[in-house]
C-alpha cells in the first residue's frame, strides 16, 4: 500500500496565530500516527512562521513513525537537519513572501552545489527526496545529485479544471515512469485532496503521498484521527 506522510505545519500555524501553546503539535503527530499514518511531515521554514525548531526536536524524540523534514538547503537549516537527523529530508524551494511552497526545486540548475548537500545527508544516514516539477530534466538531475526520492508536485493536477486534469495525470504518470526507470522511488504530494487521491494512487509503484491542507480542514469538521482514515481507505483501495 501507498505510505502516508501527514504535513502538520497547519496545526503550527495555528498555534503560532497566538504565539501559545494550543493546538499541541506533537499531540496532533501522535494522532495520525494512532490513526495509521506511516511518516509525519514538517516544513521547518526560514521565516519559522509555522513550525519551530523545537517541534522538530520534540518530534524527533517522541514519534515512532518516520519524521520527514521539508527544508530549503540553505546551510542555516542543513545544519539543523544533521543535528536533528530526520530520517528523510525533502529539499524544496523557498520564497519568503510565498503562502504555500509555489514550483518544484530547479534541481538541474545547482546541481552540483545539490550533489554535495545530497552526499552529506547520505553519510549522515539521512535520506534525501527532492521536490520537483514532474519534468524529465529535473528527475534526471535528481538521479545525478544521488537523491534516493523524487517527491512529484501534484499542484497542477490539483488546480487542472477539465480536459487538463487528465492531461495533468498523464504528466504525472510520465514522470513517475521515468523516475522509476532512473533509479529513483517516487512520492507524491501537494494539493491532494480526499475527493482527488484516487487517480493519483494508481501510479504504478507510487511509495508515499505527502497531505497536509486536506487533512487538516478535513479534521475541523470530522477530527484529525478520521481524516486521516480517510485518506488511508483511499489509498488502500486505489495502490496498485
Ligand atoms: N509536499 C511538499 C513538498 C509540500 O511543500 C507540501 C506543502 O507544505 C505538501 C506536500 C503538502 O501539501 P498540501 O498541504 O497541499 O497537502
Amino acid at each position: 500500500m501507498i505510505k502516508l506522510g501527514v504535513n502538520i505545519d497547519h496545526v503550527a500555524t495555528l498555534r503560532q496565530a497566538r504565539m501559545g501553546t494550543a493546538p499541541d503539535v506533537i499531540a496532533a503527530a501522535k494522532i495520525c500516527e494512532i490513526a495509521g499514518a506511516h511518516q509525519i511531515t514538517v516544513h521547518l521554514r526560514q521565516d519559522r512562521r509555522h513550525i519551530q525548531d523545537r517541534d522538530v526536536e520534540l518530534l524527533r524524540e517522541v514519534l515512532l513513525i518516520r519524521l520527514n523534514l521539508e527544508m530549503g538547503a540553505t546551510d542555516e537549516i542543513i545544519g539543523i537537519a544533521h543535528r536533528i537527523k530526520p530520517d528523510v529530508v525533502c529539499l524544496v524551494p523557498e520564497n519568503r513572501q510565498e503562502v504555500t511552497t509555489e514550483g518544484g526545486l530547479d534541481v538541474a540548475s545547482q546541481q552540483t552545489r545539490l550533489c554535495e548537500v545530497v552526499a552529506g545527508f547520505n553519510a549522515d544516514g539521512i535520506e534525501v527526496s527532492m521536490f520537483i516539477d514532474p519534468e524529465a530534466r529535473q528527475i534526471d538531475a535528481s538521479a545525478a545529485t544521488g537523491a534516493k526520492y523524487v517527491e512529484l508536485h501534484t499542484g497542477c493536477y490539483a488546480n487542472a479544471k477539465g480536459a487538463a486534469v487528465d492531461e495533468e495525470l498523464e504528466r504525472l504518470f510520465d514522470a513517475a515512469a521515468h523516475a522509476q526507470g532512473a533509479g529513483l522511488t517516487v512520492n507524491a504530494g501537494h494539493g491532494l485532496t480526499v475527493r482527488n487521491l484516487a487517480p493519483v494512487a494508481e501510479i504504478p509503484g507510487l511509495h508515499e503521498v505527502n497531505i497536509g491542507h486536506d487533512i487538516m480542514a478535513r479534521a475541523l469538521f470530522i477530527g484529525l484521527e478520521d481524516a486521516v482514515v480517510e485518506i488511508l481507505d483511499v489509498l488502500e483501495m486505489y495502490s496498485i
